[in-house]
């Protein structure tokens, strides 16, 4: 039987925090300014800060939705509440940002109205996705994107709806068992922890890749009736082939498990959710970047998720992600009977 690892081997070697990690990445792009660096050192304090309160949210006694519903039309949480305001002001006092979009704002917010160059990047985020599970200690996590700045744009909304494929970076938080931070900016995709210990993120896997293949599909099959023929004759087919089925109820915890164990996540249009539930650009693009990096694949309808042009900030669309071959099954099934 193999011994356990003594805490002082635990990766010693090699211990890179996050901010070590991107302080050599910049070094490598001499007229790098340091303000993506600075954006990413936001969203690693702010969700540090939203795993503490979701850890201690049952002693704090802010768990529960809040008498509010955000702009979807949604019911918020406390913690919805509580994880936006924590990234609006960590991101909101760094320099480099020129305007933050949140699932749980109706409008976007901008910064600065000098329309400075100094200003170059956007971030978007879904600040709690998955927060129903909350009271149940289920888990959660928190999405961003960054975009580049056009200064020309008319109105920030004008500056947000960019295709997916101008992300500069993309990442997720998951506040589980342990806090994970899985991150893109297009060099691949880096996974880190947080030891709690030592309040720092550390590099657990550089260039995770999503394994090609796995029989497991992730999905809410409750609304099988209302899918489209495809979906439905791909469900049959996963069916006949022996697949199992992971279902959490919050996309960042599925698409992390597709991540690390392969499959495929689906979020069809539904009778009551026509175009799809997922949020474009805070949820569907963010992870359909990682998923690519990751060497995996993402569609939504028979478009590439990444490729679609947005109409509108807050616009739904319903997504295929996760492992090629998986996601290659799926399109097999839409491409015989493709969606409207
Ligand atoms: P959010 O909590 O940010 O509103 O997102 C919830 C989303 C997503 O995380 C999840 O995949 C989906 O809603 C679950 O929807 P169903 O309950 O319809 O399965
Ligand atoms: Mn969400
Ligand atoms: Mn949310």
């Amino acid at each position: 039987m193999s011994e356990l690892p003594t805490p002082t081997e635990i990766r010693s070697e090699q211990l890179l925090s996050i901010q070590s990690y991107l302080l050599a990445e910049e070094a490598q792009h001499p007229h790098a300014s340091g303000r993506f660096t600075w954006i990413l050192s936001a969203i690693s304090l702010a969700t540090k800060f939203i795993a503490a309160r979701c850890r201690r949210a049952r002693i704090e006694g802010v768990l529960g939705s809040m008498d509010t519903e955000n702009v979807q039309g949604e019911v918020q949480q406390k913690l919805d509440v509580i994880a936006n305001e924590t990234l609006i002001s960590c991101l909101g006092s760094r320099a480099g940002l020129a305007i933050v979009a949140s699932e749980e704002n109706d409008e976007p917010i901008m910064l600065h109205a000098d329309n400075s160059s100094e200003r170059p990047y956007i971030a978007l985020f879904d600040p709690l996705d998955g927060s129903s599970n909350l009271d149940t200690c289920g888990t959660v996590g928190t999405i961003f994107s960054i975009l580049e700045h056009d200064r020309r744009s008319n109105s920030p909304e004008e500056a947000l709806r960019q295709s997916g494929t101008k992300q500069v970076a993309a990442g997720y938080v998951l506040y589980g068992p342990s806090t994970v931070m899985v991150l893109t900016h297009g060099k691949g995709v880096q996974m880190f922890v947080l030891d709690p210990t030592i309040g720092s993120f550390l590099l657990v896997e550089k260039n995770l890749r999503i394994p090609a293949a796995a029989k497991t599909y992730s999905m809410n099959e409750a609304y099988s009736n209302e899918f489209a023929l495809g979906y439905k004759n791909y469900l049959k087919w996963a069916h006949e082939n022996g697949y199992s089925t992971r279902y959490a109820g919050a996309m960042v915890a599925d698409v992390h498990r597709v991540m690390i164990k392969g499959g495929v996540f689906l979020y069809p249009p539904t009778a009551k959710a026509p175009v799809g539930k997922l949020r474009l650009m805070y949820e569907a693009n963010p992870m359909a970047m990682l998923v690519e990096q990751a060497g995996g694949k993402s569609f939504s309808g028979m478009t590439r998720t990444l490729e679609i042009q947005p109409d509108s900030l807050h616009q739904r669309t319903s997504v295929v992600m996760g492992s090629p071959d998986e996601v290659d099954h799926v399109m097999r099934h839409l491409e015989e009977n493709p969606p409207e």
